[in-house]
């Protein structure tokens, strides 16, 4: 048998001890699977008298992360502890640098610093590995990088954030508001403390990011994404998206299109009798859509140790199966340098069809003058109904309800923002996107 691979881990939370009991329990199976045994020679974290849940009495500690990269007893740097800055960028250049295999599960490193990693992974003969950093258990990257190789891509999307799913489904199933549900997924561990960077969208935007890059060879642009959370989103949308045939998704789409690319992330409609739209819970799904496959959907769990510690033994298995002197795939899918420069299209460009929710003073010729307005721009409507489940009140507001056929962003907001001027709206309008699938 060939000699171990030697693994240093920088990361002992909820990813990195489900990875270290992984790797003990296995040892045995993986060594007859790989060829080689897979030892852990090397680890580090920040509290060394943390109880982890398991033995790593026998694994030489390191006081951080960049003493670690740089030790000569690791094959493989694997980075656990999250963060687009310090201490794990420092530490993964450090580990490249000398030509050691890096894996991460860390997409927020990669979303800021992905293709200058790459680079330097390349030019040191080193393997950048990061499928646990999108999508969690889900194999994603392997799909977009290696197996659809040759295949054109024209759009990725997916539902990437476990804690906004859980949340819209939970306000759909139990008819609770967003807090209630926010609250509920922090008491059960889905959301943090802090849960802006997954309910403002954030989080889905590193992961798109990441896919937009594998999917259409460019580098990587996650400042050109186009956010939107779902904080916005009440019981009232849900309500309404359910009564005509919908249900609201936090989507990430990168899509072709003649102006470029389109990278955004957002609360979507998608039909209900799609297969996404069937995805609940803290659940993920990635859809891709090319030329010679068809579409691809790819649903599992998405985050938790054991999904993701999942993924990331899926990358060290690799490199203990592979050859020495074996060619290496790019980190991004191409050599970086053959990546091509990211062409982004603007949002105001985008093509599809709207649901507006419009609050409107119960007055004559409501209903008409939105109907001009829209058809001022262009805008060809498949619906306008005074929502069914709205009590009638003859004094108070009323909700109107729009769905239109495919049109363009500029066109929604033209109107929307003359409808504003006409002083018969109460609050501010919601509009939510739809997204078909290829097939349902
Ligand atoms: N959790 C998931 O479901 C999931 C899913 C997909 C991807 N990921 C990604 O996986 C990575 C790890 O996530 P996690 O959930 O396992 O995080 P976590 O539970 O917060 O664990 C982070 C680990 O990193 C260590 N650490 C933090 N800062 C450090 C520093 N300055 N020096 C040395 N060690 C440091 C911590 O040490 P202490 O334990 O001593 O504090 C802890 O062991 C992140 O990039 C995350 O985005 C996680």
């Amino acid at each position: 048998m060939a000699d171990a691979l030697k693994i240093g881990i920088a990361g002992l939370g909820t990813v990195g001890a489900s990875l270290v009991r992984i790797l003990q329990e296995r040892h045995e199976a993986l060594a007859t699977t790989c060829g080689r045994a897979i030892d852990i020679t090397a680890v580090t974290a920040r509290d060394r008298n943390r109880d982890r849940g398991v033995d790593i009495s026998a694994i030489d500690w390191h006081e951080d992360a960049l003493s670690l990269a740089q030790t000569a007893d690791i094959d493989v740097f694997v980075e656990l502890m999250g963060g687009a800055g310090e201490p794990a960028l420092t530490a993964v250049k450090a580990a490249l640098s000398r030509g050691v295999h890096v894996i991460t599960a860390n997409k927020a490193l990669l979303a800021s610093h992905g293709i200058a990693l790459a680079g330097l992974a390349e030019e040191h003969g080193a393997l950048l590995n990061y499928e646990a950093a999108v999508a969690g258990g889900i194999p994603v990257i392997k799909a977009l990088r290696e197996s659809l190789t040759g295949n054109t891509i024209s759009r990725v999307y997916g539902i990437m954030n476990g804690t906004c799913n859980y949340i819209l489904t939970k306000m759909e199933k139990e008819g609770l508001s967003f807090e209630a549900c926010l609250k509920e997924a922090q008491r059960l561990g889905y959301a943090e403390a802090d849960p802006a960077f997954d309910i403002e969208g954030n989080d889905t935007a590193h992961k798109l990011s990441i896919l937009t890059s594998l999917a259409f060879g460019t580098a990587i642009a996650a400042d050109d994404i186009y956010l939107e959370g779902i904080t916005n989103i009440s019981i009232d949308d849900i309500h309404a998206a359910a009564d005509l045939g919908y249900r609201i998704k936090l989507l990430g789409v990168a899509q072709r299109t003649d102006s470029g690319i389109e990278q955004r992330v957002h609360p979507t409609m998608v039909p209900l009798d799609s297969v996404i739209a069937q995805v609940d819970g803290v659940t993920n799904a990635v859809a891709i859509e090319s030329d010679i496959l068809g579409e691809l959907l790819m649903v599992g769990p998405g985050a938790g140790g054991n999904a993701t510690a999942s993924a990331v033994l899926g990358d060290i298995a690799d490199i203990a199966k592979s050859r020495p002197g074996a060619q290496h795939v790019p980190a991004f899918g191409r050599p970086v340098t053959a990546l091509l420069p990211y062409k982004q299209a603007q949002i105001q460009s985008h093509e599809g069809g709207y649901f507006i929710r419009l609050k409107v003073l119960d007055k004559t010729g409501v209903f008409a003058s939105i109907a001009t307005r829209m058809a001022e721009n262009r805008i060809s409507l498949e619906s306008i109904v005074q929502h069914s489940k709205q009590p009638v009140d003859t004094d108070g507001p009323q909700t109107i309800i729009l769905v239109t056929h495919a049109t363009t962003e500029d066109s929604v907001r033209k109107a929307v923002a003359s409808i504003k001027g006409e002083g018969y709206l109460v609050g501010e309008p919601q509009v939510i996107r739809i997204e078909r699938p290829k097939t349902a």
